[in-house]
């Protein structure tokens, strides 16, 4: 499956889909958040911390300033938020392109931005209001990895 749009009605709804997906990812993957200014991407990366290392999940804050958080569950989550980047030069020379191709889970807030420096296999995962407490949420599966998660994850919904 390459695309699948779902929708909640609350923030709660929200973070119940992450944490589907976040019990199914597997090491390597990169998760790419991007889309619209209070759009849930937070809230879901919360979510996705509870299906994956529920003893983190309580402390997912958006890392804005920190630029990364990281969690060490197994494998280690790196929680990223690109949004005061104005371009992916900026972003490259802060390294962090080694995370992106290592074991962990990534999840990048504003991935938009790092552009050039996507990896090619990953899971976009785009957010838009629909609503005062409604968001719609689309899944693009880029490559193989991505593509049998994405299967998984409309078996679970
Ligand atoms: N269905 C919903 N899903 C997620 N958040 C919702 C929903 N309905 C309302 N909200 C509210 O929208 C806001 C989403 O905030 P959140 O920080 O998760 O967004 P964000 O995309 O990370 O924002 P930013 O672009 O600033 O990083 C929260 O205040 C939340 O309570
Ligand atoms: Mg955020």
């Amino acid at each position: 499956m390459k695309q699948l749009t779902l929708c909640t009605d609350s923030p709660d709804g929200t973070e119940v889909l992450g944490q589907r997906l976040g019990s199914l990812l597997t090491p390597g993957i990169f998760i790419a958040l991007c889309g619209e200014l209070g759009g849930g991407k937070t809230c879901f990366t919360r979510g996705i911390v509870a299906g994956a290392a529920p003893e983190f999940s309580h402390l997912v804050a958006s890392p804005t300033f920190a630029i990364m958080n990281e969690y060490p569950g197994t494998p280690p989550i790196y929680h990223f938020d690109f949004y005061r980047f104005s371009s992916c030069h900026e972003i490259s020379e802060l390294g962090f392109e080694d995370y992106f191709q290592g074991h962990g889970i990534c999840i990048a807030e504003w991935a938009e931005k790092l552009d050039e420096l996507l990896p090619d296999e990953r899971l976009d995962i785009t957010f838009a209001h629909a609503g005062e407490d409604r968001r719609s949420i689309t899944f693009t599966a880029c490559g193989p990895v991505a593509e049998a998660l994405l299967e998984r994850l409309a078996e679970k919904t």
